[in-house]
């Protein structure tokens, strides 16, 4: 499955690639148990998290919206009671449960991984987060704009309309130390293309 371009693609999009790679890459990672933050419905990224090897992990769903989580709830809680129908951020500032792995497919505009950092530690101790990382956003993008301004704030640059993937995972690391994480690595893995341009990726961090 190649890098898809959404520009180019309305309809029926497969976002899978990043997590594909990244599921591979994982091959023979012990995970146990991960939580994703951010579910939906499950069905562009978060069904694959059950492919993860050598062993079937338990998977925590979490979804704000009533209608994604009934379906999300269809898909993979009908036998189990693992899909929860509220606020991803307000779930990790209550948590003290530990997860091998946290998924973050998190949203942009005011849904990015920035405000979950400062309680990733209630959920993981040592393990993977995975998050979305928008180096390029599309549709008139301002720095200005409110979104803009928290991007600016996060990643201390005062344009971020157009970045280099790498900097603005070196600023995640940098904010994940100051979390009181360890970092053994970081990577990208690409997810998206917008008119021929890798503009969203994937940041994995192996965290101790
Ligand atoms: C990028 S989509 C997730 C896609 C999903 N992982 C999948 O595989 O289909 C982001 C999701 O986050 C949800 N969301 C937004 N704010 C949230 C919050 N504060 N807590 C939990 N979910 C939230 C949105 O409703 C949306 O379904």
């Amino acid at each position: 499955m190649a890098l898809v371009d959404i520009f180019k693609n309305k309809e029926n999009i497969d976002r899978s690639h990043g997590l594909k790679k990244i599921i591979k890459y994982l091959e023979n990672t012990k995970i146990n148990s991960v939580l994703d933050l951010f579910a939906g419905d499950g069905s562009f990224n978060s069904w694959l998290l059950y492919q993860i090897n050598p062993r079937l992990p338990e998977v925590t769903h979490i979804e704000l919206d009533k209608e994604l989580h009934s379906k999300l709830h269809t898909r993979f809680g009908r036998h189990r009671n693992n899909c929860v129908n509220t606020d991803a951020y307000k779930f990790i500032k209550n948590s003290n449960k530990k997860y091998d792995l946290v998924f973050c497919d998190n949203g942009m505009w005011h849904n990015e991984y920035f405000s979950v950092l400062p309680n990733l530690k209630n959920v993981l101790n040592k393990g993977i987060f995975i998050h979305n990382i928008n180096c390029r956003p599309y549709n008139k993008f301002s720095n200005d704009s409110e979104w803009g301004v928290t991007r600016s704030d996060f990643y201390e640059m005062i344009d971020t309309s157009d970045c280099d993937p790498e900097d603005l995972l070196e600023k995640t690391g940098q904010k994940l130390k100051d979390n009181g994480f360890k970092i053994k690595h970081g990577t990208l893995f690409p997810r998206e293309l917008y008119n021929g341009h890798i503009y969203l990726y994937f940041g994995l961090w192996h965290l101790q």
